[in-house]
């Protein structure tokens, strides 16, 4: 194994070498140059990056020499290749969850059960998009750790408790307690029930780089503060070898960009279901019809922009276009701004059937879900005036897409909420493309101005585009529709991807040189993992 990886890693310097004196014979060197000014970068990043690069690369070569990509040709790169990956890793978590879900686990002997380990998800009650991606982090640790799940608790209350159901593959931390005690794990194995705490958000503190998990003793791990796509992607590049494989037989190898299964869109269709209540309120907006055809995600922040509905209606038009023959589409609108839903309701109304749920018209019994009216100026210019369940609705509604989830919006295209709809909704179709004659896809509607400057403005480490943002983003752009990986990449490993200046700056603090291509030397990083002091904080319970 470790031979043959090294063969191929020398192979590929080779290819590199052979690639650079090509470019430079046949491009010519001031073309060269000229690629290497317009993009800013030292020519000793040049190497890295076509040291990393170089398959694509070559494949490249064969056209023109280009220095930048636009976001359609980034997105060039997803198109349907998460089919068979996900599939794989729908079988991956079954058997996981058939192995350590809890119907098993409490069967346990109490020997066996005072030896088996748990992963805590925990989230609060903040943004429904960053606080379920720490709950699904932890599962997806849990499956890379072979551990059970716990989904955390405030008060007897499951996060988001009112609003979604939990299915019962995963523990209570009390019933975890509870079994601890009953099985004597303290009194006859000696085993403390300690939680060991990773905070991914510490740079200088958490192991998601240099620790190996593997090994870690203590029955209970938390991850905090993984509130996107990013962190559990981190362990792709763990120093130890079985974590950094872990990883990748989950979420795939972090170069190969067309092969990214949807692991947070399977994950949450096994775990989460909307609660009863919140699907009388999806199904009362299809007026019990048939599930949409594509839905529209606007995240307005209460901005009313012209130019995001004209781009986002063009974005329809193209995934109208890849439809089966409708003769009216169903479409779906979801934003956190009134006005625009009217806007582009009435451009729509030509040609779709548009269903927009308006909750003020919604005669059910929302007693369980009235929260507090916020007048918080902040809150409704980030969510919107609509109360709070209402985006438990929207999600559930929207996660119904039968062909297309659109991401449009006027800051920020492809939000953690976005990703995570359209993950949800790929998962519910998945297996089912034959019969729907058309292959799930999630895209991202630009407009120019948000792509003056490339992808540098598209900025939040979550985000879907952040691992594109950097110098290989071409600036001024064009209105597109994009498509978007339905996995976030964590790395910047693909052939358009680069590090925004800020990013290589945060990468730093965890012990990662990145070059302005987003390559990194490992051995730099196993020599800081070497001197940095393991950090260790536990929470005993028991
Ligand atoms: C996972 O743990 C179970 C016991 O809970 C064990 O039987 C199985 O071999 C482990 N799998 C791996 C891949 O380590
Ligand atoms: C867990 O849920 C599944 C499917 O919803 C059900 O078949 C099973 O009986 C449940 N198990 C327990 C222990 O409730
Ligand atoms: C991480 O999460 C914990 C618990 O949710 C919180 O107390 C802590 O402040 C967070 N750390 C950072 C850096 O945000
Ligand atoms: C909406 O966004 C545009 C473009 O960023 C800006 O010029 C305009 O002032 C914003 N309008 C409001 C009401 O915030
Ligand atoms: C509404 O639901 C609450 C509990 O969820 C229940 O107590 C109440 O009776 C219900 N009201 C109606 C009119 O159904
Ligand atoms: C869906 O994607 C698969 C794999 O890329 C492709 O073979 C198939 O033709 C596509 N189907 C449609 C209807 O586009
Ligand atoms: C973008 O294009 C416009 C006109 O097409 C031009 O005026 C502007 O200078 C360009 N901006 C950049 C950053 O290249």
């Amino acid at each position: 194994m470790k031979a043959r990886s090294v063969g191929w890693r020398q192979r590929r310097k080779v290819t590199v070498y052979c690639f650079l004196i090509a470019s430079v014979f046949m491009t010519g060197i001031g073309l060269l140059l000229l690629s290497l000014t317009a993009i800013d970068i030292p020519i000793g990043h040049l190497k890295d990056h076509l040291h990393h690069k170089d398959l694509q690369g070559e494949a490249q070569q064969q056209n023109k020499v280009k220095n930048c990509a636009t976001v359609e040709e980034m997105g060039g790169n997803f198109h349907s290749g998460f089919m068979k990956e996900s599939l794989r890793v729908r079988e991956m978590i079954q058997h996981h969850f058939t192995n350590n879900g809890a119907e098993r686990v409490r069967e346990l002997s109490p020997e066996e059960f005072c030896r088996h380990g748990f992963v805590l998800g925990k989230a609060s009650e903040a943004g429904l998009g960053n606080e379920m991606y720490k709950i699904l982090t932890g599962a997806a640790l849990s499956i890379m750790l072979n551990r059970s799940l716990i989904i955390g608790q405030t008060r007897g209350k499951y996060p988001f408790g009112d609003y979604l159901t939990y299915s019962n593959v995963s523990f209570t931390l009390s019933e975890v307690k509870h079994l601890w005690r009953t099985n004597g794990c303290l009194t006859k194995y000696g085993r403390h029930l300690h939680i060991r705490v990773d905070d991914f958000q510490k740079p200088a503190k958490t192991n998601v780089l240099c620790g190996n998990w593997k090994e870690w003793e203590q029955p209970i791990i938390w991850f905090q503060n993984a509130t996107d796509a990013v962190p559990a992607q981190f362990f792709l590049k763990n120093i130890h070898p079985e974590m950094a494989k872990a990883a990748a037989d989950l979420f795939g190898r972090s170069e190969d960009l067309s092969y990214r299964p949807n692991v947070f869109g399977e994950l949450m269709r096994l775990l989460v279901t909307p609660s009863e209540e919140v699907e009388k309120a999806v199904n009362w907006a299809l007026g019990g019809g048939s599930d949409p055809d594509i839905v529209l995600h606007m995240r307005m922040l209460m901005n009313r922009s012209v130019r995001a509905v004209q781009a986002a209606l063009n974005c329809i038009e193209k995934a109208v276009q890849n439809l089966p023959l409708i003769s009216r589409p169903k479409v779906v609108i979801v934003s956190d701004t009134p006005h625009v839903v009217e806007d582009v309701a009435l451009r729509l109304n030509e040609f779709a059937e548009v269903v927009h749920f308006d909750f003020k018209h919604f005669g059910g019994n929302m007693s369980g879900m009235i929260s507090k009216p916020s007048n918080s100026n902040i809150r409704v210019k980030d969510w919107g005036p609509a109360p709070r369940w209402v985006a438990f609705v929207d999600f559930f509604l929207a996660s119904r897409a039968k062909h297309a989830v659109i991401s449009g919006a006027h800051r920020r295209v492809g939000t953690t909420y976005a990703q995570l709809i359209s993950a949800l909704a790929a998962a519910h179709r998945l297996g089912d493309y034959t019969a729907s004659g058309s292959n799930f896809t999630f895209l991202s509607s630009f407009q120019s101005n948000l792509l003056s400057e490339g992808l540098k403005n598209q900025v939040g480490w979550g985000h879907a585009w952040n691992r594109f943002a950097g110098s290989l983003s071409c600036p001024n752009q064009s209105n597109q529709c994009a498509l978007t990986p339905l996995l976030p990449p964590g790395w910047w490993d693909g052939m358009w991807q680069s590090p925004l200046p800020r990013d290589i700056h945060r990468m730093e603090a965890y012990g990662v040189k990145l070059s302005g291509f987003g390559t990194f030397d490992h051995e730099q990083l196993r020599s800081f993992c070497s001197t940095k002091r393991e950090f260790v904080k536990k929470i005993p319970l028991i």
